[in-house]
């Protein structure tokens, strides 16, 4: 049986989980995973509060078992913005390669790319990557790591110990001069 890259989508928005404002990063996210081949089998909308998404992120690693769970909302400055703290909290170890990515991605196109705190890491033998809120920001921060996530998911779950090959996009890396 071919592997199941399962995710889920978690969009953190006090004014998104009340029915306030419609959240249209969530789904954006959902299409791009689907249009990547992964299996999104989990979406919900929560408040800006520590505890509860921290009892969501647990949930989808220890109890649905997905590959990655992908948040979206809570990383920038606002008092209420606490996604990379309880990201932090329940992971085991850091893969600052994936925000560090993203950030370089965002601050190609703004520099407020520089404000958006998000985190990543790993519990389990799921990736958590958070995400900024708005729907331009998320997609252009999950668009910068993308192309390497099922290649991470493959090594954290022993389906793949093999990195030969290069993925389309970033070939090969020439050094001229010198
Ligand atoms: N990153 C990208 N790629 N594109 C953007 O437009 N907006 C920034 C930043 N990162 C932005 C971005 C802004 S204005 C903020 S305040 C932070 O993301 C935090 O976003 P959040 O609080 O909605 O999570």
């Amino acid at each position: 049986m071919a592997n199941d890259y399962t995710a889920a989508v978690i969009t953190l928005s006090d004014l998104g989980a009340r029915g306030e404002r419609e959240d249209t990063s969530g789904p954006a996210l959902c299409d791009m995973l689907r249009g990547d081949g992964w299996n999104v089998v989990h979406t919900a909308i929560l408040p800006d509060e520590i505890e509860q998404i921290k009892a969501a992120l647990i949930d989808c690693a220890d109890g649905k078992k997905v590959c990655l769970t992908v948040t979206t909302g809570g990383t920038g400055f606002s008092p209420r913005d606490v996604t990379p703290e309880a990201t932090k909290a329940v992971i085991e170890r850091e893969c600052p390669g994936i925000p560090e990515a993203m950030r370089a991605e965002s601050l190609r196109i703004t520099p407020r790319g520089c404000l958006s705190r998000e985190a990543a890491g790993i519990r389990g033998e799921t990736l958590i990557v958070n995400c900024p809120g708005s729907e331009k920001a998320a997609r252009e921060c999950l668009g910068a790591v993308l192309p390497a996530l099922k290649h991470g998911v493959e090594m954290l779950r022993g389906w793949s110990g093999n990195c030969a090959g290069t993925p389309e996009g970033r070939k090969e890396h020439h050094h001229h001069g010198g």
